[in-house]
């Protein structure tokens, strides 16, 4: 199908949620990142046109490490398999090319043979398989006793979350966004004051969100007691009033996996991350 990708202005966010919601039976959450993804003056908000109907959107992100991140890639129903994706992919490999990008990762479901599919014609394939593990805070009383986590800075930062790089399998994770474990990164979430640890215990851990700060707060990773490291997050998402807190596991932690759900989070999805090097 003949289509034209050019970046969306503002005036379609209405139309790229349309989109969004028709591709996803009513899920979303492009209205709630829209000041990040359509501001983005970097990475853009792309949108696929038929004529003047918008079919396709998909957004191209930057991350620190100077790595895309493929995201929000979506095709109205009654568009798909007529290569309005595979037009999206070829603009994220020129924007690729554009910037100097040597690589490529997206996020599907661990049964989403579409968008797996899809991903592979261009190069990508899977580089890890990770569990979701969402916690209810309804009902949640807040912890006694909670350890005094504080933020630390860039180099303790890259010490302490460079440890966990086997245990988490080489991403980070926050709201389904996969970051390589790096140096870039490290620093990155310590600016923003992602990363804390208990002095007292030495338990430390990635916590926050990339963004839809009304839904939950994210474990991205935690090691040492991890007892205090999920009160502290229950606590937080209490004081910030949201309904869950998420954190993710490499699928094959089953050990980890106990202690999360031990402590009362239910598995949410199995997802994996493709990447990829830009052809
Ligand atoms: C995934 C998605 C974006 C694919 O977009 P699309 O426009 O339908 O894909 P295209 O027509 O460009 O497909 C290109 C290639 O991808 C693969 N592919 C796409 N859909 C496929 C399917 N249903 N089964 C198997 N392979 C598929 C094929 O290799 C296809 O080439 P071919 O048609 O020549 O065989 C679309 O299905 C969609 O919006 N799904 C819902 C939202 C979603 O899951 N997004 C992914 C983010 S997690």
């Amino acid at each position: 199908m003949d289509v034209l990708v050019r970046r969306l202005v503002w005036e379609e966010l209405d139309e790229a949620v349309r989109v969004e919601e028709a591709a996803m039976k009513g899920y979303g959450y492009l209205r709630d990142t829209s000041e990040l993804f359509f501001n983005d003056e970097v990475g853009p908000m792309l949108g696929a046109f038929h004529g003047e109907e918008l079919v396709g959107i998909a957004k191209y992100t930057v991350l620190p490490d100077h790595t895309a991140w493929l995201e929000t890639l979506r095709v109205a129903p009654e568009h798909q398999r007529k290569g309005v994706g595979r037009q999206l992919y070829e603009e994220f490999e020129r924007i690729s090319k554009r910037l100097n990008i040597p690589s490529m990762a997206m996020y599907t479901g661990l049964k989403n043979i579409p968008s797996y599919s899809l991903a592979r014609v261009f190069g990508l394939d899977t580089a890890g398989r990770y569990r979701e593990f969402q916690l209810d805070l309804a009902g949640c009383t807040a912890p006694e006793a909670v350890a005094a986590f504080e933020p630390v800075g860039e180099e303790e930062a890259c010490q302490l979350l460079g440890t966990l790089a086997e245990k988490y399998e080489h991403f980070i994770i926050f709201n389904r966004t996969f970051m390589h474990m790096n140096k870039d990164i490290f620093s990155a979430l310590a600016r923003e004051g992602k990363v804390y640890i208990d002095r007292a215990s030495g338990s430390f851990m990635a916590f926050g969100n990339r963004f839809l700060e009304k839904r939950s707060v994210q474990i991205a990773m935690m090691a040492g007691d991890y007892k205090k490291c999920m009160d502290y997050a229950v606590k937080v998402g209490l004081e910030k009033g949201v309904p869950q807190v998420v954190t993710m596991t490499p699928i094959s932690d089953e050990a980890l996996q106990q202690v999360v759900t031990d402590y009362g989070f239910k598995m949410a999805a199995d997802l994996q991350v493709m990447s990829g090097e830009v052809r």
